[in-house]
């Protein structure tokens, strides 16, 4: 596969279940979210790469410069090389576009996949994200489903810039759904019980699916 990344896939037996892409914070790996996928949705077909950029020796999805202040330039790149290499894992495994479930950077490279290549997700569960783009691109999100769930007390992200992520994909179309936790930067077992319920109640671009099975 070009453009490939060091990845897991776990084939789903559940068919309405939508696949997940998998997409881990600064320091995991592709083995991180397996049991947060299975949980959230159980019986999708679950793909988990592994971020390619090293900070001190910790996978991530891109370059930052900060915390909180990322190289835009490598967002805009890795956010592409991301996307491509979904496109030819669908091929790969024979899956439907899949919805990101990220945690932190994770989640932070998914927001920046909706705003450039909207088109290689079915939605979105975003859990502790920012804005990834200073200038992001007009983006069509239209009737996307979007889940981003943050934490009041979070150090990283302030409650002003994952409210405006949350206007930004609102404004491009996404159907956005933005719960505020009393936590901080760790999840908790409520992002999981509001991630099943969301995933149970949403529904995806169908065509999509059945073109893929
Ligand atoms: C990022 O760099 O994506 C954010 O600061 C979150 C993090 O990875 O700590």
């Amino acid at each position: 596969m070009s453009n490939d990344f060091i990845h897991r896939f776990e084939p789903g037996n559940r068919l309405e279940a939508p696949p997940l892409l998998l997409l881990h914070g600064t320091g995991g790996d592709e083995n991180d979210l397996l049991p947060l996928g299975k949980t959230i949705s159980p019986g999708s077909a679950l793909l988990s790469p592994r971020g390619k950029v090293l900070e001190h020796g910790m996978p991530r999805f891109f370059r930052r410069l900060a915390e909180g202040v990322f190289d835009e330039d490598d967002v805009r790149r890795r956010a592409d090389e991301l996307a491509d290499f979904v496109e030819s894992a669908r091929a790969r495994y024979g899956i439907a576009a899949p919805v990101a479930l990220g945690y932190s950077n994770g989640a932070n490279i998914a927001a920046a996949m909706l705003l450039l290549r909207s088109d290689v997700l079915a939605g979105a569960i975003l859990l502790r994200a920012m804005v990834p783009l200073s200038q992001p691109p007009q983006a069509d999100l239209r009737d996307k489903p979007v889940l981003i769930v943050s934490g009041k007390l979070d150090p990283i992200i302030p409650a002003t810039n994952s409210a405006q992520l949350a206007a930004l994909l609102t404004k491009a179309g996404a159907n956005v759904q933005h719960p505020v936790l009393p936590t901080g930067h760790q999840l908790s077992q409520a992002d999981l019980t509001i991630g099943q319920e969301w995933i149970k109640a949403v529904r995806f671009l169908q065509a999509d699916k059945a073109a893929a099975v």
